[in-house]
């Protein structure tokens, strides 16, 4: 599903990025450029890397 239609990521892409290190929404911005124009879908994306976070 798409996370951020702006720059169409997927959650997948989200969840691959913090499998390869990613932590905070800082590294996922510079990373895949989720949250750099609306920024609509950076609460969405934060709940993906928080969680996924966790499993990793
Ligand atoms: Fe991600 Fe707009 S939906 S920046």
């Amino acid at each position: 599903m798409y996370v951020c239609l702006c720059n169409q990521i997927t959650d997948h892409e989200i969840r691959r990025a913090v499998e390869d290190g990613c932590s905070s929404m800082r590294q996922l911005r510079n990373e895949l450029g989720v949250a750099t124009q609306c920024g609509r879908c950076g609460t969405m994306a934060r709940e993906i890397l928080n969680e996924h976070r966790q499993s990793v």
